[in-house]
């Protein structure tokens, strides 16, 4: 039997990062976007190129970098949103203009204050203005599920004749529930004329937990495209987790026949780390698929039974997410080849200078720590892909602490290309670290949020530091892995200093966010 396909929507890059702490930077959008085509989505939404300069920008890099994949930005219905998304994707290979309007009557009421007949008249034109950039163009009514049945049918109707090839139904406030929303999908394509020739999509937020159950209901009610994000990040509670729908297709095969997402699911779980570490979030240890506890067998008489037969209590295996089993993989003899070749395997392609840097961390790690496993890897690799210009360059630290010691700690740094050094004494040893950088950066920043998670198990595992800074309303968080919690913290600390000194040096225009 031929399948059917079910369109995978990435929307980690737009919707993803409207989380609180998720924001990214080109390069590390690029380095996602390169990720998500590997993965295999049908679709990635790069941004929304009115926001800011940095999303204009972004979203032309992505454009110009993806092969495969639909690269897509979003726009209100206003004409100078659609220009602006129409010339970011202009240079894609496969380009897509994805506009929206709200049309609950609480949105017309209180948010547009325009009638039902005016927003109808928005869709008409923004889509065919749209169109005149690309004849791949996606409508959105925001706040669907909260709006009239009848009314939508009209909205949507209006969007297709002019042009809109995909019909998006979004679940803004995470609303919902499954029954209710697959009644909606099965209304919609029973009502908006030539249903048949158009994509029916579907975006959840999970402010019930109910994202994935009401995007599975849609598509048994026809929904052909699924709007979700990696690791479920999103505004408020979440979007629809891209891992948990797709695993869902796919070990439930048998309820789910004839559909196939064409998503390569090896590359899960090296896409779900990429964006940790990218962003510092880290998932919920218990989080479906991809959590640190998501293939954990604690109970005695389950790890009997997963040692006689996995089957028993494993419905997938880890490997089929690409989660390579814990074992030991490289050593203090391995070389570069056999660096490169594990690397690989795990789904990162580090090359040139990156490689370089990414090997050297490696083989002083295997000189400090007596077992190397993937993730150890993984950290590595994920942490040489942090690369900005960057102004400050983190040399080296020397600490004194302890019990009886005032914590005092003496950071190098090479800063705009000059060797710096400047000793400070703190509270604790980080507080010691952060206010010697402080001191050499000038910053005026101040510090949110600092977060240790331990890279693997063991004493000697790694350390992964994340670190949260604000300065002037710009949020960022930095990032640093070191077997040494101490070199992590300094490297974080520098990593965020770094991605302020860069939005600073870009000038955002003043444009709307938090849709
Ligand atoms: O949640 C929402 O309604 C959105 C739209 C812009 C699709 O993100
Ligand atoms: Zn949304």
């Amino acid at each position: 039997m031929s399948s059917e396909t079910i369109r995978i929507f990435d929307t980690t890059l737009r919707d993803g990062e409207q989380s609180p702490g998720c924001s990214m930077n080109i390069q590390e959008k690029l380095a996602l976007a390169i990720q998500l085509e590997k993965l295999g989505v049908s679709v990635i939404e790069a941004g929304f190129p009115i926001a800011s300069d940095g999303d204009f920008e972004a979203v032309q890099a992505i454009a110009k970098q993806i092969d495969e994949a639909i690269v897509c930005g979003l726009a209100r219905t206003g004409e100078g949103d659609i220009e602006r998304a129409g010339r970011a994707v202009e240079s894609a290979k496969k380009p897509r203009i994805h506009t929206f309007i709200a049309t609950s009557d609480i949105h017309l009421e209180h948010k547009l204050r325009m009638s039902r007949e005016q927003v109808l008249e928005e869709v008409d034109r923004s889509v065919r203005q749209a169109c005149g950039f690309t004849s791949d163009v996606e409508f959105s009514a925001e706040d669907a599920t909260r709006s009239d049945w009848d009314y939508l049918v009209q909205v949507f109707s209006t969007a297709a004749e002019a042009g809109a090839t995909t019909l998006n139904v979004p679940d803004t406030v995470g609303y919902t529930t499954p029954k209710e929303y697959g009644d909606l999908i099965a209304h919609l394509r029973g009502r908006v004329a030539n249903a048949e020739s158009l994509i029916f999509s579907v975006h959840c937020h999970n402010d019930l937990g109910l994202a994935v159950a009401n995007s599975l209901a849609a598509i048994r009610n026809g929904a052909r495209q699924v709007e979700c994000t990696l690791n479920g990040i999103g505004e408020r509670a979440g979007n629809t987790s891209l891992e948990e729908v797709v695993m869902a297709l796919k070990v439930r095969a048998d309820q789910f026949e004839g559909l196939d997402t064409n998503i390569v699911t090896e590359e899960i779980y090296p896409s779900s780390r990429l964006l940790s570490s990218v962003t510092g979030v880290q998932v919920q240890p218990n989080k479906a698929i991809v959590g640190d506890n998501a293939f954990a067998h604690e109970a005695g008489i389950h790890q009997d039974g997963v040692l006689k037969a996995a089957i028993t209590y494993e419905i997938m295996t880890p490997k089929s997410i690409g989660r390579a089993s814990n074992e030991l993989v490289l050593g203090k003899h391995s070389g570069r080849h056999a660096f490169r070749n594990r690397l690989s395997e795990l789904g990162f392609a580090v090359e040139g200078e990156e490689f370089e840097r990414a090997f050297k961390r490696f083989k002083d790690l295997a000189d400090a720590k007596k077992v190397i496993y993937n993730e150890d890897l993984e950290a590595i690799a994920a942490d040489s892909v942090q690369t900005l210009d960057e102004r400050f360059e983190f040399q080296g630290l020397d600490l004194r602490c302890g019990s009886h010691a005032k914590p005092s700690a003496t950071v190098r740094l090479e800063l705009d290309g000059a060797l710096v050094e400047c000793a400070a004494s703190g509270v604790g040893p980080v507080d010691a670290i952060f206010c010697a950088i402080s001191e050499l950066t000038g910053t005026k920043s101040e510090l949110i949020r600092y977060q240790v998670h331990a890279v693997t198990a063991g004493l000697d595992a790694q350390g992964e530091v994340s670190v949260t800074i604000e300065e002037e309303g710009r949020r960022v968080i930095g990032n640093g892995v070191h077997e040494d919690v101490m070199v992590a913290s300094a490297k974080a600390y520098v990593h965020a200093l770094n991605k302020l000194e860069w939005h600073k040096q870009r000038r955002d225009v003043d444009a709307p966010r938090g849709i």
